[in-house]
């Protein structure tokens, strides 16, 4: 069994894949060719924003976000601990300094209850990610950052196709950072992002700091990146963008059995402590179904045994990672996200997903907690 199963999404649209690849093999523009604009007319018209502009990774999407907004040496940005060290990292590479709110322990993402009081004078800016694929609170945060005028920018890294209150990922504030790694809910073959805004200033700005800050050919304003797509990542994004609702409605189906099947492992169990929680007003994509267990090193290690791959997203919050020591964050800072980071695991899960093999998962957590 496969923790995710990318043979078989390919076998599925192989003609449609093979036939875009090919095309671009024969034109020749492989960065930044016609499929590139192709598709981020698609993914803007998906995500009903006024732009969207494709990249070459998700952590380059978050830094040219921020580069964007003017963000550098000096300033704050707001994000969770608990994440991908690319959500600090991006904040990092800029200049600036990450400063961190606890997250919600039920939703793993950013507690608005707790951000009005990290918000400083250098504050620029509220990073709030949507973890394993449900967003995080926006009206809340939204509301909250407004208030103090900064920016927000969703890491939408995870949570490509997820709905918050009927509004897409990546819409639901000033602009939307997301990542196309080959494992998330839309993967290219290789490394690629998006960013989105309904912010026409942004949008250029954007533009041009992903091909190194040129607003006309070989004239600099300002200072950007290699940050662009490459024409063979649009066309299999453009491919899998044909099949996306059917793996999100499955994803969500999956991810609702699990919960159902799951129930008595947790009803009857003193180790497991729970099932993913979904907000009523959010649709989740589950890039991790994620569970928590007490005891995790002996769960995973019953779990390979019968059979089962799992894996820890993530095992260290950022407050605690070696590089971020200079904040002066030590233990017990954050106890929210501390908790997550002893005790999630993430079982298989990937629209492919047979029933029976999802049986197989839930009967071996049944044992392995036992
Ligand atoms: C929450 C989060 N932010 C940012 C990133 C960075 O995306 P990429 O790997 O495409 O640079 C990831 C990717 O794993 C992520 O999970």
């Amino acid at each position: 069994m496969d923790f995710i199963d990318l043979k078989t999404q390919y076998s599925r649209i192989k003609p449609s894949v093979d036939a875009r690849i090919a095309r671009v093999l024969e034109h020749g523009a492989y960065v930044m060719g016609p499929e590139v604009t192709e598709l981020e007319q698609v993914l803007a018209t998906y995500c009903g924003t006024r732009h969207c502009i494709s990249v070459a990774s998700g952590t380059d999407a978050l830094m040219i976000a921020l580069m964007a907004l003017d963000i550098g040496p000096g300033d704050e940005v707001i994000t969770a601990p608990f994440t991908f060290f690319a959500s600090a990292e991006a904040i990092a590479l800029v200049g600036a300094t990450p400063v961190f709110v606890d997250v919600d322990p039920r939703t793993y993402n950013l507690d608005p209850a707790q951000l009005e009081a990290a918000i400083t004078p250098r504050t620029r800016a509220v990073m709030p990610v949507s973890l394993y694929g449900q967003c995080a609170d926006f009206d809340a945060i939204n509301a909250i950052s407004c208030r103090h005028n900064l920016a927000v920018v969703e890491d939408a890294a995870q949570s490509f196709g997820a709905t918050y209150k009927g509004r897409k990922s990546n819409a639901l504030s000033l602009i939307g950072a997301t990542s196309f790694f080959p494992s998330k809910p839309l993967g290219a073959y290789g490394d690629a992002g998006a960013l989105f805004t309904d912010d026409d200033n942004l949008a250029k700005l954007m533009r041009e700091i992903r091909l190194h800050g040129q607003d006309r050919r070989y004239h600099h304003p300002r200072l950007g990146l290699t940050g662009r797509l490459d024409s063979i990542q649009a066309a299999v994004l453009l491919a899998k963008m044909e099949i996306f609702d059917d793996e999100v409605a499955a994803r969500i189906r999956l991810g609702a059995r699990y919960s159902e099947l799951l129930a008595d492992a947790f009803a009857g169990s003193p180790t497991v402590i729970r099932a993913p929680y979904i907000e009523p007003f959010n649709t989740c994509v589950y890039a991790q179904y994620t569970i928590e267990v007490e005891n995790r090193e002996i769960f995973e290690t019953r779990m390979k045994a019968l059979g089962v791959p799992t894996a820890v997203h993530y095992p260290l919050p950022l407050h605690l990672q070696p590089v971020f020591e200079h904040l002066g964050l030590g233990e017990g800072r954050f106890p929210a996200s501390e908790a997550a980071a002893r005790r999630v695991i993430s079982l298989p899960m990937h629209p492919y997903l047979t029933e029976v093999d999802q049986v197989k998962v839930v009967q071996a957590v049944k044992q392995a907690v036992g």
